[in-house]
């Protein structure tokens, strides 16, 4: 039973790319001779792995478990014929690999997730509601933009209701919202959770359409894409808020096609939550961007492009 997101593993043509686009992004490289892994400051565990390959694709993604249930997990993926595979040796042997409906790797581990640091609590002024005093709230330009932990990722499937279907019965994932009659779909993990961990976009089609990456404060995320922008790369949409998870955000294009979003003040959900899913037609994508809409190719799967 899913309860935490560990990490994303890419294959890609050009892993250097990837290593300076997520080190301008804010992350550590751990160079590791057959992959990169690119950490958040201070928190030791890896996040994007890239592995050299003849194309982008995503290579798998690992999961936490509920400490002692992988093995309950496992009977329950044999019998409903799910497909299993061995656990490679290269990426340590151990816990259960699968194959899910529409083809993607996951890796499911009972290791521990490094978990979430914390910050001190940002103070803000707002109307009768003075929590900062006698302080200057303006940050320096030297702010540094630190992701602080993956958050969600979104992939492509041909059906994103049926493949959440799978994670749902099979993997103790949990629904928290659809866009566009199944467009979309959002899942959360067991446990308290973000809004959305695996998001499931409609695309005949394997691919990677965004990692998302918890930063700490709308300053951070701003001057963030300032210094992207003044590293050559491609913003692809915000300043915005959306309405599915309700958090801040700021897109870029990655070298391989795919996004990667600064996010601040996404929805956190209690295990015990009665939560309502919706479906949000077409309004559940964002309620306001500085730039509009998201552009014409935001929703394309560049992953599909190359044989
Ligand atoms: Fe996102």
């Amino acid at each position: 039973m899913i309860s935490s997101f560990q990490h994303l593993s890419l294959s890609v043509p050009d892993v250097a790319a990837g290593r300076d686009f997520y080190r301008d992004f804010g992350m550590q490289p751990v160079d590791r001779g057959d992959s990169v892994a690119m950490r958040c400051v201070g928190r030791d565990q890896d996040q994007v792995v890239l592995f050299e390959g003849p194309r982008r694709e995503v290579h798998h993604r690992t999961y936490g478990v509920l400490p002692g249930t992988l093995a309950d997990t496992r009977r329950g993926l044999e019998r409903a014929g799910v497909e299993l595979l061995d656990a490679p040796v290269q990426h340590g042997g151990e816990g259960v690999w699968l194959r899910d409906p529409h083809g993607y790797v996951v890796h499911l581990t009972e290791r521990a997730d490094a978990g979430s640091a914390g910050d001190a609590r940002i103070a803000w002024n707002t109307p009768g509601h003075f929590e900062r005093l006698g302080d200057r709230g303006c940050p320096t330009p030297q702010l540094p933009t630190r992701p602080r932990r993956l958050g969600h990722i979104i992939v492509f499937s041909p059906d994103p209701d049926a493949l959440a279907r799978f994670y749902i019965e099979h993997l103790g994932m949990r629904l928290s919202d659809r866009v566009g009659d199944g467009f979309a779909v959002f899942l959360r993990t067991q446990g308290d959770s973000d809004h959305h961990v695996l998001g499931l976009l409609r695309n005949p089609q394997r691919g990677l359409h965004h990692a998302s990456f918890e930063v700490g404060s709308l300053d951070e995320m701003q001057l963030g894409m300032l210094r992207m922008q003044d590293a050559g790369h491609r913003h692809a949409w915000g300043l915005g808020r959306h309405v599915v998870g309700s958090n801040y955000f700021q897109y870029f294009r990655d070298p391989y096609g795919s996004m990667a979003e600064y996010f601040v003040d996404i929805d956190h959900i209690p295990a015990d939550q009665d939560w309502e899913a919706r479906d949000w037609g077409k309004d559940g994508m964002f309620l306001w961007s500085v730039d509009g809409p998201p552009p014409e190719d935001f929703a394309h799967n560049y992953y599909a492009d190359e044989g």
